[in-house]
């Protein structure tokens, strides 16, 4: 029988997370004042954020310990499997290898919960009541509630109203763990009441939410904000994906000629790839490509440049690809990938041409996920069949040249909770946008 899973035990759990910023050969640009607009330190953060998750933001350490508190909980699902698709490759008549880690193997159901359940132990640590923050598609604020309930936090959610409204299930979910979850734009802020009184049809966006949940976090004592992505920390934590992605890869006896992922603010592929780029600085051949939709297409149509992290302009101004902080995206399906920045880090190394872009439509996106749930059996969220989309691309570019290379992908969660998304695209009503927001 040919191998399908490739399965570590627990003690193969990363006791530490690689930290990309010890190893990069170029300086990263410092976050602004948003007001200011001068260079801030680590106590600028400090009314939102634990001192132990500055620091990491901060850190140029390579290796920083994971704390036992996070690895016991991790161990509820990590380490996660990396399958071969022997179907998919069949089905596609390449001669590629195709490989994918597979997050949605979480409670939450996606990778999301590895940096959720370490940032609500460092909160805990410094002693927070109560957990303010933004979700799109769900996925975030599914593994923020699971770990503010393990932490005995209060979790305040703000969930971007076009999948408050396509995923009523993943609200449930944040409330079977504890959570509040209310749609953004909101009445309960004042930021939020801004936006509904410009627009009140007004389908909300990553942007607004995260102001949102940021003004409730700076008006009250108690409450601290956490993020889902973009900042370092967070792509720290996701960094237990790639580095138990290496000890299965070299299980297999294979290594990735290119690594793909998606990429919202860019942390599932950090997580995955990072400690693959640690091999690529040092001499080894191994390509990165960022799959993300051509209606927020970030990195491939976006700018590098200094911009806001939300809509409001409250947070710190962040060297980034960015689309304009009052962009909002289409109504895609993929909520979670409606984003209008990247995680600085990411953006850096697209610019250094160290990663790659590639943008899709929905349609194909789909395409791909169907084809994928009848071979491998898994039905992908709409983020993660970015991936998909892409990886396919690549099997059947290398069934052109006839190249047999390895294709390594992450399927950063599962669509259970999508399935109204699928419905739309089995009945031939998904629409394709481009950037500028028309249907081609
Ligand atoms: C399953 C899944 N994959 C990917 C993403 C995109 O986020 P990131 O680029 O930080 O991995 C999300 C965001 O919600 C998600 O839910």
């Amino acid at each position: 029988m040919k191998p399908t899973k490739i399965q570590l035990s627990e003690k193969d759990i990363p006791t530490s997370w690689y930290n990309i910023m010890a190893d990069i050969d170029f300086p990263m640009e410092p976050p602004l004042h948003p007001e200011t607009k001068e260079p801030i330190g680590p106590e600028a953060l400090e009314p939102i954020f634990p001192m132990a998750l500055i620091g990491q933001e901060v850190s140029q350490e390579r290796w920083i310990e994971i704390p036992e508190e996070v690895r016991d909980i991790y161990a509820l699902y990590r380490p996660s499997p990396l399958f071969r698709a022997h179907r998919l490759e069949a089905a596609l008549g390449t001669p590629a290898k195709i490989y994918y880690k597979y997050e949605g193997v979480s409670p939450a159901g996606s990778h999301k919960p590895n940096t959720a359940i370490a940032q609500a132990y460092y909160n805990k640590e410094a002693g927070v009541k109560r957990i303010a923050t933004e979700t799109g598609a769900g996925q975030w604020g599914s593994a923020i509630s699971l770990a503010c309930n393990y932490f005995d936090i209060e979790c305040m959610v703000y969930m971007v109203k076009v999948s408050y409204e396509q995923k009523p299930y993943r609200r449930s979910l944040m409330e079977i763990w504890g959570a509040n979850v209310i749609p953004s734009p909101s009445d309960q802020t004042e930021f939020g009441r801004k936006i509904l009184a410009q627009d009140p049809e007004s389908l909300g966006s990553l942007g607004i939410a995260i102001s949102e949940a940021m003004g409730d976090a700076a008006s009250r004592e108690d409450t601290n904000y956490a993020l889902g992505s973009v900042l370092n920390h967070v792509m720290l934590h996701q960094t237990v994906i790639g580095l138990e992605t290496k000890k299965q890869m070299e299980i297999a006896g294979d290594y990735p000629d290119v690594i793909i992922g998606c990429c919202g603010g860019g942390s599932n592929l950090a997580g995955l790839s990072f400690p693959f780029l640690a091999d690529k600085f040092a001499g080894k051949d191994v390509r990165v490509v960022a799959a993300e939709p051509k209606a927020c297409p970030t990195l491939t149509e976006g700018k590098c440049e200094y911009d806001f992290g939300d809509t409001a302009g409250m947070t710190p101004l962040l060297k980034m690809y960015t689309l304009g902080h009052e962009f909002v995206p289409a109504g895609i399906h993929a909520g979670g990938l409606r984003y209008h920045g990247d995680s600085p880090i990411i953006s850096a190394l697209y610019e250094h041409d160290l990663i790659e872009a590639v943008a899709v439509h929905q349609n194909p996106v789909f395409e791909s996920a169907v084809q994928f749930a009848r071979t491998e059996g898994i039905v992908p969220a709409p983020e993660s069949a970015h991936a998909v989309r892409v990886a396919i691309d690549e099997a059947l570019e290398a069934k052109k040249t006839g190249e047999p290379k390895t294709i390594l992908f992450g399927l950063s969660g599962h669509g259970h909770f999508d399935l109204a998304s699928y419905d739309a695209y089995l009945a031939g009503k998904l629409i394709d946008y481009d950037y500028a927001s028309e249907e081609s």
